[in-house]
Formats: structure tokens, sequence, C-alpha cells
């Protein structure tokens, strides 16, 4: 984060001083600049937001009063220090009283004065530290890119478009372990009213189950034992925003029944507390798990199921979108390369012919952490084949489920078929996918090279 300075606009008819608190200022890394009048002060305070005001009430075009009051519009946050000579005391208390932060007694010592500044100017630092946090939050969602070439990714960002103008009405996402649900869950959000308001997750799996209703709920001073202070929780820090539960299904059944009310009513109680509270939430839940036979099992409250059921969506796993794997890959190689600071690497045609033929059991998360570890063992610009991890190399082999590389695409056609045909265009099309190199072509066929060069004779394809 780019760290700003705090800008100090100093308001005095003296030229003298104002030349000598400039400087001072500067020499202690302050923005500094200087008013001789009111109309000048407004002017400045208008043009450059000062983050603090050193103003001097005598003031050729007015009582300082009045501009003290003035300058306030521009900003009641903005600290005024008021300067003030000897015998202007009750002035100086009357200023105070309208708002001033201090006053200080001319002549000014400048130590004394650094001391009242960085005092004063530790709330503007904490809110632009806030500014600058949330920058840096609305940076990272702008540039969270959710890939999608298969039709079913593009209808599920149809949806999200669709379901994030639906606010509030909660939002239930399904999915195997790792197909993007958390990003969906974020792009929701980047794309509603609440986007400017807090989005925060909840990973329901990763709080004890005796927390779990003071996180989300908060708790009063005294609740149980180790609750020394008021605590607010989850739903309250959130309020104007998004809570993703993730996980959900794996929530106890007694805090089950506490969100099924606040779905319900839109308030709840803290932990301990008497009052009911309302804030502005909207849910989305996200589970990997099938939350309908949980709740005909009765391991989830079915009542909540149907609450919670509102706009559900099912991502598909990755391996049955195979077209989003290559750019998966490249939005994770661009993405990575960027990260360690260096020039993303090539992939191999053979090497993206690979990974789609993969299953991807982990999904994109599985993905990403083989372009991670591709990006780290790699040098020399391109990733070939060799280089991927064992059970991607063998198609999913390891798999027993696995369509590819096993037969199961392939189904006889009812008239028959000529084998040694079909043998010749696989080992002819596998020659060119490994632009002529027989050991990836072997690789691809699962032949030793040996194997390979006796067929490649016996087909005549042996050119070279
Ligand atoms: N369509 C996509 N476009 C870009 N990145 C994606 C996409 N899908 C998933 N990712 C990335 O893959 C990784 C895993 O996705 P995510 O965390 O959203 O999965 P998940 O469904 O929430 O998994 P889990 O059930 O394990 O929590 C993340 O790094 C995410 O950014
Ligand atoms: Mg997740």
């Amino acid at each position: 984060m780019k760290m700003r300075r705090a800008k100090i606009l100093v308001v005095d008819d003296e030229e003298l001083l104002r030349l000598w608190l400039g400087e001072q200022l500067r020499g202690a890394g302050f923005e500094v600049c200087v008013a001789g009048s009111r109309a000048e002060a407004l002017r400045l305070a208008a043009a450059e937001a000062p983050s603090l005001v050193l103003l001097d009430l005598r003031l050729p075009d007015t009582n300082g009063l009045d501009a003290l009051e003035q300058l306030h519009r521009f900003d009641r946050e903005m600290p005024v220090i008021i300067m003030t000579a000897y015998g202007e005391i009750e002035t100086a208390v009357a200023a105070v009283k309208a708002g001033a932060y201090q006053f200080l007694q001319k002549p000014l010592s400048f130590e004394q004065l650094l001391v009242i500044l960085d005092k004063a100017l530790e709330a503007w630092r904490l809110r632009h530290q806030v500014d600058g946090l949330r920058e840096m939050h609305r940076w990272d969602s702008a540039s969270a890119t959710v890939v999608a070439r298969s039709a079913a990714m593009r209808a599920v960002l149809d949806w999200v478009e669709k379901v994030a103008g639906a606010d509030p009405a909660t939002v239930l996402l399904q999915g195997e372990s790792g197909t993007g649900k958390d990003v969906i869950a974020r792009t929701i959000h980047d794309r509603s009213p609440r986007r400017d308001a807090p989005f925060l997750r909840v990973t329901c799996t990763a709080i004890p189950e005796n927390l779990y209703e003071s996180e989300l709920f908060g708790h009063e001073r005294g609740a149980f034992s180790d609750a020394r202070e008021k605590k607010r929780g989850l739903l309250e820090l959130a309020d104007g925003g998004t809570v993703l539960l993730d996980e959900i299904g794996d929530i106890p059944l007694g805090v089950q029944a506490k969100l099924l009310s606040f779905l319900e009513t839109r308030t709840f109680r803290r932990v301990g507390g008497l009052a009911d509270l309302e804030v502005d939430v909207r849910i989305i839940a996200a589970t990997n798990r099938d939350l309908a036979l949980a709740a005909r099992q009765n391991a989830f409250r079915p009542d909540l199921y149907y609450r919670i059921n509102v706009l559900p969506q099912v991502l598909p796993p990755l391996r049955e979108r195979p077209e989003d794997v290559a750019p998966l890959a490249l939005h994770f190689l661009d993405e990575l390369s960027r990260e360690f600071h260096r020039a993303p690497p090539r992939l191999a045609a053979e090497t993206l012919a690979c990974l789609e033929a993969y299953r991807w059991p982990g999904n994109a998360r599985e993905l990403r952490n083989v372009v991670e570890r591709l990006l780290l063992l790699e040098e020399g610009g391109e990733i070939t084949v060799e280089q991927l991890p064992l059970e991607v190399r063998l198609l999913g082999a390891a798999d027993p489920a696995a369509p590819c590389g096993d037969g199961a695409g392939f189904a006889l056609p009812a008239g028959g078929v000529d084998l040694e045909q079909v043998e010749r265009t696989l080992i002819a099309q596998a020659l060119d996918a490994a632009r002529g190199n027989k050991t990836r072509a072997a690789r691809l066929l699962r032949l030793t090279r040996d194997t390979l060069r006796y067929r490649l004779e016996k087909y005549g394809l042996d050119a070279g």
C-alpha cells in the first residue's frame, strides 16, 4: 500500500510565521500549504483537502471563529488547531468549544507542536489506512476473473448476473471441492448493490462448536466464562454486505435453529443478550455436500434447507467442461507468474492436451496447484509433458473411473470397425500431437518406444 503523507494547511496573516512553519513542517515530512486570509484558506481547504489545519484566529477578513466553522463544513473530522497570541485565551477557549481540536499559545515550540500534530492525526491515519485497505480489497475483487469458456460456465455467469440483482435473496452454491464456489460467491457480491460493503466469509468447519453462535451472532459481556468483553458477531460486522457461509452442511444443529430464525426475521440476539438486533445482510451458503440428501436424512434441518434453497446453483465439475481447462491453465499461469515476478512460460500443445484429458478430481484448485508446481520447476520458457505430475501425465489412469485413455471414449459402430485402420489413425494423431517426437507419442499411446517403432514400420508411418 502506498503511504500518503498528511497534508497540513497553515493559516496565519504573519508571513514570517507562515514561512517558518511551512519549512519546519516540510522538514518533518508533512505536505504543507499556506494561506494568509480566510478566503485563501477556504479555497485551499476545498482544493487541497488537507488532513489538518493550523489556524490563527486573527485574520484580516474575519474573526477566526467563522473561519473555523466554515473549514469544518468541508470536513467535520478534520482537526483544526488554533494558534493564539497572548491575551486571546478567551477566544481560543470559545474556539475549542466550537469544535477546534486544541489551542496553542504563541510563541510556538515546534517540538510541542509535533507532539500535538501526531496525536491529532492518529484518527486521520486510521481512516486513511482503512481507505487503503478497502482500496486493496476492491482491487482484489475487480481482478477476480472468472474463466468461463464452456457453455455450462457461461450459463452460470448469466445466472450470477441475475442473482446479483435479486438482492437480498439467499443463494445456495453447491458443487465439488475446488469448482469455484468461493469465486462465484465473491462475484455475486461484487456485482450486487452491496459491492462497497463488506464481504465476509465464515468457514463453518473451522469454528469449534461451542464458539459457533458467538462467532456468528456475537455475545454480551459475561455471557459465558470466557466472554470478558462484549463481542459483535460476523452478521453485525457485515451489516450492509454479504456473508458467505462456507461448508454450511457442517453447522451444528443447534446453530442451524438460530440461523433459521435469523433468516425468517432478519433479527437475532447476541449470546446472553436480550435485545433483538436487526442487520441487513445477504447470505450466500456454499457446500460440497448433497444438502437435499442430508436434509432427507435429518443430518441437516429440512426447514433450514428450504429457507436457503431460494437461488440454488450447482457448479459443474471441471471434467464435465474440458473446454475450460486450457483457459484456466493459462489464467493461473499468468496470475502466478505475476505473483512470482517472472514471464509466464509457454505451455506446449501436447502439455495442454494432457491437461485437458485428465479428470481433475480436485477441479480448478487442483489445476491451480499443478500449474504452481510447474512454474516452480520450469526452466527454459516452455512447459513440456515430462514436467507434468505423474498422475496427470497418465491421463487419470490412477483413477479407475477415468474415461480418458482407457477406451471408454470409443464405441464400436454398429457396422464394426477396421481395428488396424483405427490403430493407424491414432498412431498418426499421436505423432502429430507429439510433433514427431516418438518418445512422447509412445507415452500418449501407453506404448514403449520400441513397440511404437515396430508399429510405425508396420503401418509405413516411419518417415524418418
Ligand atoms: N472459473 C474460474 N475462473 C478463475 N479461477 C477459478 C475458477 N474456478 C475456480 N478458480 C480458482 O480455483 C481455486 C479454487 O476455487 P474455489 O476456492 O472458489 O473453490 P470452492 O468450490 O470454493 O472449493 P471448496 O469446496 O474446497 O471450498 C481458487 O484459486 C479459484 O480462484
Ligand atoms: Mg470454498
